[in-house]
């Protein structure tokens, strides 16, 4: 019998929560990823794209996008929006199902993308692997945005709650979390807990996710855009454009292939 592999478990969290990851996510990296949008121009591949958030932002504005994601669940929600786009809207947005890790496109792009999510490649094994398709679909003008939370910056151990939030059919939907981090593997383990309630309040459902997430440390960042064989014109610490410093709790890269 093969020994299961402990990353295994940390690569499920989205699974049967795609419907709820909208209501508490953070839409201030929109402006920045419609910046680069607009020096670069179509076509534009978002990686773990999740339910559209990014992609839909970007194809209302007219950008072509291909949106790539790994998670059932988060996929069925991006399709539903795309069903419910406009034929405007629609026509230029692709959703395909894969994993960043390992892809291979019949099409090479002026803007590639992956809000939030390079941390979901757990080992430098993915990580590099990633790196080096990005590499291959990139046109010879374009640029690949790699934004990161640099590792030292996170918490060691952490609980939190998210404010309550409605979905549009009145149900109300609680989020709590817990961090826990692993310096020595370099892995954090983020646990989720999702109670659903209905109009009247009662809890109609709770459902609890795991996700993992690699601690990249900024030496490490380094070596990974070296490595990428990809060019670093520039770097913010947030996705206001500040110059990224060691307090920075983001680290942005805007890498280009020549
Ligand atoms: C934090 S969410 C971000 C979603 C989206 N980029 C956004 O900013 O709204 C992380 C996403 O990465 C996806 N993901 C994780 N590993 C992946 C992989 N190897 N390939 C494709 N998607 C992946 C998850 O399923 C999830 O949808």
């Amino acid at each position: 019998m093969s020994a299961k592999n402990p990353l295994e478990d940390l690569e499920s969290g989205y699974e049967g929560v795609g419907e709820f990851y909208d209501l508490f996510a953070d839409n201030s990296d929109i402006p920045f990823f419609l910046e680069y949008a607009k020096k670069t121009g179509s076509p534009i591949l978002d990686l773990a794209a999740g339910t559209g958030r990014v992609t839909f932002a970007l194809a209302e504005e007219g950008f072509e996008v291909v949106a790539l994601e790994r998670s059932k669940s988060m996929l069925s929600v991006a399709r539903r929006r795309l069903e419910h786009s406009s034929p405007d809207i629609s026509s230029r947005v692709q959703i395909i199902e894969g994993s960043m890790k390992d892809f291979s496109l019949d099409q090479k792009f002026s803007l590639i993308i992956i809000p939030n999510s390079f941390g979901h490649l757990l080992t430098s094994e993915d990580q590099l692997s990633a790196l080096q398709c990005i590499k291959n679909h990139l046109l010879d003008d374009g640029i690949f945005i790699l934004d990161l939370y640099p590792g030292a910056h996170q918490y060691e151990q952490a609980t939190f709650e998210d404010p309550p939030a409605r979905l549009s059919d009145g149900r109300i939907v609680k989020r709590s979390g817990e961090i826990k981090s692993d310096f020595t593997r370099q892995i954090m383990r983020v646990e989720l807990h999702y109670t659903i309630q209905d109009v009247n309040g009662n809890v109609i459902n709770t459902i609890n996710v795991v996700s993992g997430a690699a601690l990249i440390f900024n030496r490490e960042a380094d070596l990974l855009v070296r490595m990428s064989g990809l060019n670093n014109e520039n770097e913010f610490g947030d996705f206001q454009k500040n110059p990224f410093t060691l307090d920075s709790g983001r680290r942005i890269f805007i890498l280009r292939k020549r």
